[in-house]
């Protein structure tokens, strides 16, 4: 890289337009869309789509709900040529949706174009030519009168190749190609003359389109040069103005949505920004932002995954991971204070509220994704991620204290592991810890006798010992207290429970009880049990031993340690 880069390249001149209106500009209602899919990102595949991908991308694009296609660039090939007139034959092509066809202004390939477009009931015939100083110096050696000529006489003729065809309800539209590289005054004047020469009326407008062939600006300076010819245009009324971002500073999308704030009544853009270079327009997000101001952007995206597959192998291109609203990991957490404020933010929800939570700007279920990928554990989560998971998908609320000595837990096997970890992999975990830490004191049966004289209980317990069956009986405030007594004077050492939760899962039919009891023995540290049975008493008297269980194991541990 140079050390003075400005010996070699220039910074883009600003457009003067102390006035300018669009930064105040909020947008409320969507654009018209062209999908420039089949053409302007067709183009661009390493492979370009064959008859049966580019059906498959057309059919996607009406489900999506796209009014305006534009389907190729019929003079190029027979292919292009072919699949315009397989859409025709077949009548493939929906009464409310109108097909558009690509054409460089050079008179033998309008007339093809014409060619190819004979007996459809309606269309849009783009015709284009380079404007820009580059273009007209460098390539084509014109004069500003040569190009605007150029295009006068090829629009004159396509009038006159329509006035044939009147069974065809024939629309128009014209770009000036590179139009964010080229002088705005010249623009102005091709435009102006281009207008005049179809004989645009505001009943039949033409539609102007105005690309950045290349992205070349900052967004704010292409949304004044769309702003400028919005407002110096001779004939606006007459023109339906649209505009055709390219990606490559990888502002197009911010362009794009600028320059609609500008004035621009109409986009041009693919699914998900495939086309030249670094893409065009990504359509789907700038419909997906709109949706998520509130406006409805008449395109259907509910089941965004199956319009992913359709693109990834049409275009035989895969979509990235963090691509805006699509990818994999678009809405999935891994921060643990990231999910701690989700999994609040959740629980705050009422029904009917707007959405309004945090680091989630779409409810993914609007485009038929599930919360499951909302929060995933990594070395990053924290108990918030955790204990989300274990709520959502085994309907496990643990007591906070619970939550951070578990996420303890999930800290020492994703070390462990180095992996990211699956709820599945986190209930297991949990299950493995808790529920089935019965050895060695596991339970097997109880009897639970009330003595209301006394107000106390008489428990008559069966447990296991490192497998061998042994009976204990206690008496308590409640079962819980009795069977405590009862182990304490079993174990030799004095048992407190220090906490105690329980809640009821309803899973269908396996509907159970699940019950959390931090336990300390002695003056050791506390440690949590947990139990889960279709009987709450029996649920507790689990949790009670998993308690004792995970602290003999603890203690086990400790003094291996020691005596290492
Ligand atoms: O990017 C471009 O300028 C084009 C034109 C043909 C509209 O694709
Ligand atoms: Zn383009």
């Amino acid at each position: 890289m140079l050390k003075d880069p400005s010996t070699k390249y220039r910074s883009f001149q600003p457009v003067h337009l102390r006035d300018r209106q669009w930064p105040d500009a909020v947008l409320k209602k969507a654009p018209a869309w062209l999908s420039i899919d089949l053409r302007d990102g067709n183009q661009a595949l390493i492979e370009p789509m064959n008859v049966e991908r580019k059906l498959r991308m057309f059919r996607e694009l009406v489900r999506i709900g796209f009014k305006e296609i534009e389907v190729g660039f019929p003079s190029a090939s027979q292919t292009e040529f072919d699949f315009v007139r397989r859409l025709i034959d077949e009548k493939l092509i929906p009464d409310d949706v109108a097909i558009q066809v690509l054409t460089p202004a050079r008179e033998h390939l309008i007339r093809r174009t014409f060619e190819a477009l004979q007996g459809t009931r309606q269309a849009i015939v783009h015709i284009y030519n380079a404007v820009a100083p580059v273009m007209r110096r460098v390539v084509f050696n014109m004069s500003q009168d040569e190009v605007v000529d150029l295009a006068v006489t090829h629009v004159r003729l396509a009038r006159e190749l329509a006035a044939q065809y009147p069974q065809t309800d024939w629309r128009f539209e014209y770009s000036p190609e590179m139009f964010s590289n080229t002088e705005l005054e010249f623009s102005k004047r091709v435009v102006d003359a281009v207008v005049d020469a179809i004989g645009a009326t505001r009943e039949k407008p033409v539609i102007i389109n105005l690309p950045s062939t290349v992205e070349l600006s900052t967004p704010n300076i292409f949304a004044d040069m769309v702003e400028w010819m919005h407002r110096n245009v001779a004939r606006r009324e007459a023109i339906v103005l649209s505009i055709h971002p390219h990606n490559d500073r990888g502002t197009g999308l911010a362009a794009g949505e600028l320059a609609l704030m500008a004035g621009a009544d109409r986009i041009e853009g693919t699914l998900f920004g495939n086309g030249e270079r670094t893409g065009n327009f990504d359509i789907v997000n700038m419909a997906l932002n709109l949706y998520t101001q509130g406006v409805d952007p008449g395109l259907d995206f509910s089941d965004i995954d199956e319009v992913r597959r359709t693109v990834e192998y049409c275009n035989q291109l895969p979509i990235s991971p963090r691509h805006p609203y699509v990818g994999d990991l678009v809405f999935t957490s891994f921060s643990g204070s990231h999910q701690d404020a989700i999994k609040k933010a959740f629980s705050a929800r009422q029904p009917g509220d707007f959405w309004d939570i945090p680091y989630l700007p779409i409810d993914p279920k609007d485009l038929g994704r599930s919360y499951e990928a909302v929060i995933r554990v990594n070395s990053q989560s924290g108990k918030g991620g955790i204990s989300y998971l274990l709520e959502h998908e085994y309907g496990l609320v643990l007591p906070r204290r619970l939550q951070i000595e578990f996420s303890q837990v999930v800290q020492e096997a994703l070390d462990a592991s180095g992996r990211e970890m699956s709820a599945e992999d986190i209930g297991g975990l949990f299950t493995q810890q808790y529920f089935d830490a019965q050895r060695p004191y596991g339970y097997v049966s109880h009897h639970l006798v009330e003595d209301s004289t006394r107000n106390e209980v008489e428990l008559a317990t069966e447990i296991t010992v490192d497998g061998r069956t042994q009976k204990l009986a206690g008496r308590g405030n409640g079962p819980i207290d009795a069977f405590i007594a009862a182990l304490s004077q079993q174990i030799g050492e004095k048992l407190t429970v220090v906490d105690y939760h329980e809640h009821a899962v309803t899973a269908g039919a396996d509907s159970a009880a699940v019950a959390y009891i931090e336990l300390k023995l002695g003056d050791g540290k506390a440690l949590f049990g947990a139990g889960r049975d279709p009987n709450i008493v029996t649920a507790s008297l689990k949790a009670v031993l998993s308690g004792l269980n995970r602290t003999l194991a603890q203690r086990g541990a400790a003094d291996e340690r020691r005596v290492a």
